[in-house]
């Protein structure tokens, strides 16, 4: 059997089982696992410039899409401003209000998190006087994409469609709101174009919204774990902050588990060979349960998020590392720790569905069904 099949029969019992703890494990001939942190961060740093990591890494987290370097420092602060009014207009009671609004007293998990997260970020990504069949739209990428949609598996002409509507309209939505800007950006779309280059395609435009409706919806995987963890390891009371318990989730289930780059060039990445082409991963969920910078590594314990130390660690990898760094890990952790809270207060209880390990481009939980009381 080759190393390639080895490891896709169960990525992450092989993974478990061949990392010693320093070297980089090979998953095929060209493709690396690296889970030593520093390691791994020097990977993710590009310091010596080794890596191509705007290439497109199919099935890794990197594949999304969040425009040219050159616009990125303005696209990261623009949307955090968004993000930060949204967050600031939708706290206390309003969050409470819009968890009972969109998660359902029985919800089939883990799809009902990521449409919480869609519904609650609706007017983040496209403000409420856009085209209304631009929300149908996202809705039907979103249920179609192979990275967040577990169970969607729909014919790929069906998908060629899609993508045809999805260029038609928003290409059309930008056009028109290039005629008539805002004076400030309303949502995403407004942030994207305000930040576009001269020469830049609008189908580069538009690849960008989708990575941000695909980002917003994996969030919802997060929530998942942390409910699955709470309900299935129990929780340990109102002692222990929710802001521990989604810190906890991040680090045993890091939602992107391999960050890939491409080797411009022959190096050696701790002691291991690598040729030009080769994939390099950063691996956040080797790095996260590393032995040796964590006690009890693989176990549920969010009271070691008490000693400020632990934020940081560098064992804990889920928002990558360097110039990609997450542009919204600390927002994207305050509304999980927001809605983890609201769920904790009102008593809920889940019914697993299934318990296999599952795994994706992203990890996502077991299904499970949650009940809980809304009033
Ligand atoms: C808990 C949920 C999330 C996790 C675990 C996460 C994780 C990550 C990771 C690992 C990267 C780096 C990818 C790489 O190095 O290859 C990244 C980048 C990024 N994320 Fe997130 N993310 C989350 C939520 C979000 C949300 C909600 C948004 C906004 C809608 C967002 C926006 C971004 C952006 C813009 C980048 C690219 C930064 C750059 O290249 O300059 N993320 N995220």
């Amino acid at each position: 059997m080759s190393l390639f099949e080895q490891f896709s029969k169960d990525p992450i019992a092989y993974l478990d089982r061949t990392f010693n703890g320093a070297d980089p494990v090979a998953i095929s001939s060209d493709q690396f696992c690296v889970g030593d942190p520093l390691t791994a961060r020097r990977v993710l740093s590009q310091a010596e410039d080794l890596y191509d990591d705007s290439a497109d890494g199919a099935g890794f987290f990197s594949a999304q899409r969040f425009g040219r370097r050159s616009q990125q420092v303005a696209l990261r602060t623009q949307a955090r401003l968004i993000f930060r009014r949204h967050l600031d207009s939708n706290a206390g009671d309003a969050l409470a209000s819009a968890v009972a609004a969109n998660i359902a007293a029985s919800s089939e998990w883990p799809d009902a998190g990521n449409w919480f997260f869609v519904r609650f970020f609706r007017s983040v990504l496209l403000h409420d006087g856009s085209d209304p069949r631009l929300f149908a739209l996202i809705d039907d990428i979103i249920k179609t994409s192979s990275l967040v949609s577990a169970g969607s598996r729909r014919a790929s002409w069906r998908r060629r469609l899609l993508r045809l509507k999805r260029t038609w309209l928003v290409t059309g939505e930008i056009s028109s709101r290039k005629k008539a800007p805002a004076l400030a950006p309303r949502d995403l779309l407004d942030v994207i174009i305000a930040v576009a280059e001269a020469d830049q395609p609008l189908e580069e435009l538009v690849d960008i919204l989708i990575a941000f409706a695909l980002s917003i919806s994996s969030t919802g995987f997060v929530l998942g774990w942390a409910l699955y963890l709470l309900a299935t390891e129990g929780d340990p009371g109102p002692s222990v902050p929710s802001d521990w318990i989604v810190l906890e989730a991040l680090r045993l289930w890091p939602t992107p588990w391999m960050l890939g780059r491409f080797a411009k060039r022959e190096h050696e990445v701790a002691g291991t060979h690598i040729d030009q082409g080769d994939v390099v991963i950063a691996c956040p969920y080797l790095v996260n349960r590393h032995a040796n910078y964590w006690p009890d590594a693989g176990k549920f314990v969010p009271e070691r998020w008490a000693n400020p130390e632990s934020l940081r660690n560098p064992a804990f990898l889920t928002f990558g590392h360097g110039l990609h760094r997450c542009a919204l890990a600390d927002y994207a952790t305050e509304i999980l720790s927001h809605t983890v809270e609201v769920l904790r207060s009102r008593r809920f209880g889940i019914e697993l569905k299934d318990t296999a390990r599952p795994l994706g481009p992203l990890f996502y939980p077991p299904a499970f069904t949650l009940h809980w009381g809304r009033d």
